[in-house]
């Protein structure tokens, strides 16, 4: 369906080689083609949403809350049909197992169930008039105006429609840029956008970010984004608006989340959920657990158990059902992690597990650092891949500073059995991050939970009612009691 483009193309690579049956690729595999859209392109796309919204009295915005809910229910239905064919293009274009394509998929359309019901019971709510000090008020939640909504190459579905379906539904109109990676999956679900949605209301724009985001935010029109990536990025972006305090803004950023393991642990369940959080998805998610803190009376034990955990991960092609591992989809990034390996191994630590950051073709097989200290480049940058750096602690102040000193707040795991030292552990961690996983993983769901994080790591909250709220805004409409 993207072929109906009549500009200029890119080819879509897979990380995938099929032909040789093994996890690598010695010529990129070409899966198909993306429109490579440009400035003007992009220009067309925003006066097609900026005429949709019409400053609050377009087509979409005026439309009632159960209208715009009965668009979005018919678009999830024809979406589910082309469940396959998604979970097909995410196993060969990004490399997710098919258990997990398959996950992101179900969940992302039980997000978008979870959206209506909340928005109804929201919408209940804010209809309600209250006399209060003299008044008789009426609080509406009203759209922001044009979205814009960027997706991550890790979560291309679920992630990106966290926030284009509570924008649409929100009243709000939408441009759309997919990710960089898992591109192709839009293709099918074209039309069902097209079937749903009036003209101008959801725009999409594939091609270079470099060519089609700078002319949007520079034309001010812009009035809310929606961006996963790096904070930096989002700075940038946020710079080219002529007035950036009017942008509202959703972010998801960086993050280096740590995983904590107290004297008292239970090793072995801290291992299982320390690599489970490090290294599903090859380590390629914002929650994933990046750096992994233990107390040194028993840290030899744990890098033992954690090598153990590791070991039983295997590595294949996606939709073999025993597959853990995969090929990674960035261009550069097995140069990139090898390259944090040699700066760690340089500065002391080894790769303890066998095999452990041997590259074959875009397969990175995971390598676990032990021990691992704060000047590795490994302990400082966001890895989003298989590498685990293991660090040594004498006394848990020592990691409460490291927690503080961090540019980044979005999660963080405890391991340990004793409410009495973990209790005042956690009210100090708990204003330097989002969210405190206590004997688990870090991670985003369920999703009707809060989804942020402090310092350079989010703005603004999302989560299944969250999401209403950060793509609304509240207008009062108060009548003088007599
Ligand atoms: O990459 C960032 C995602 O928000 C992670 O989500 O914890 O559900 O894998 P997840």
């Amino acid at each position: 369906k993207l072929e109906k483009w009549e500009g200029a193309y890119a080819d879509v690579l897979s990380p995938i080689c099929v032909e040789k049956g093994q996890a690598s690729h010695p010529e990129p595999l070409c899966m198909g083609r993306t429109p490579l859209m440009d400035h003007e392109a992009s220009l067309k796309a925003l006066s097609a949403a900026k005429e949709a919204y019409a400053q609050g009295s377009g087509v979409w915005p005026t439309l009632s809350v159960s209208e715009r809910i009965e668009h979005v229910e018919r678009f999830l239905h024809e979406m589910q049909v082309h469940r396959d064919e998604v979970v097909e293009l995410l196993m060969w274009e990004i490399g997710k197992t098919e258990t997990d394509s398959c996950k992101e998929f179900d969940r992302t359309c039980d997000y978008i169930s979870n959206t209506i019901e909340e928005l109804k019971a929201l919408d209940r709510r804010s209809s309600r008039f209250e006399l209060v000090g003299g008044v008789i008020a009426q609080t509406r939640r009203l759209p922001v105006g044009v979205a814009l909504c960027m997706g991550p190459y890790n979560y291309p579905l679920n992630e990106t429609f966290t926030t284009l379906i509570p924008a649409l539904i929100m009243g709000n109109t939408v441009i759309f840029k997919p990710a960089k990676y898992g591109v192709l999956l839009v293709g099918p679900l074209l039309e069902a956008f097209q079937n749903c949605f009036p003209p101008g209301v959801i725009n999409i724009i594939f091609g270079n970010g470099r060519d089609t985001i700078p002319p949007l935010m520079e034309s001010g029109d812009i009035d809310m984004f929606a961006f996963i990536g790096t904070h930096q990025g989002a700075a940038a972006l946020k710079q080219m608006h002529p007035k950036p305090n009017r942008l509202k803004a959703a972010l998801g950023l960086d993050a280096k989340n740590p995983g904590i393991v107290l004297a008292d642990a239970d090793l072995d369940l801290a291992a299982q959920e320390c690599v489970a959080g490090a290294l599903s998805f090859n380590g390629q998610r914002c929650t994933a657990l990046k750096l992994l803190h233990v107390h040194e009376s028993v840290a030899e034990a744990f890098a033992g158990k954690v090598v153990d955990e590791v070991n039983k991960l295997m590595p294949g092609m996606p939709w073999e059902p025993t597959t853990k591992l995969t090929p990674l989809p960035e261009p550069g990034k097995t140069d990139y992690l090898t390259a944090l390996v040699e700066d760690a191994q340089a500065k002391g630590a080894r790769v303890v597990n066998d095999g452990g950051a041997q590259v074959y073709g875009t397969y990175f097989h995971p390598a676990v650092l032990y021990p691992a200290t704060s000047d590795m480049r490994a302990c400082s940058e966001e890895q989003f891949g298989p590498v685990i750096p293991i660090s040594v602690f004498r006394n848990e102040n020592e990691v409460i500073e490291q927690v503080r000193e961090s540019n980044f707040g979005q999660q963080l795991s405890l391991f340990g059995q004793n409410a009495d030292t973990m209790g005042p552990l956690i009210d100090v961690l708990a204003n330097q991050v989002g969210r405190i996983n206590i004997n688990g993983q870090c991670q985003r769901g369920p999703d009707t939970l809060p989804f942020n994080g402090r310092k350079d790591s989010a703005e603004g909250t999302l989560s299944v009612s969250d999401a209403l709220r950060v793509f609304s805004i509240r207008t009062t409409v108060a009548t003088k009691s007599t």
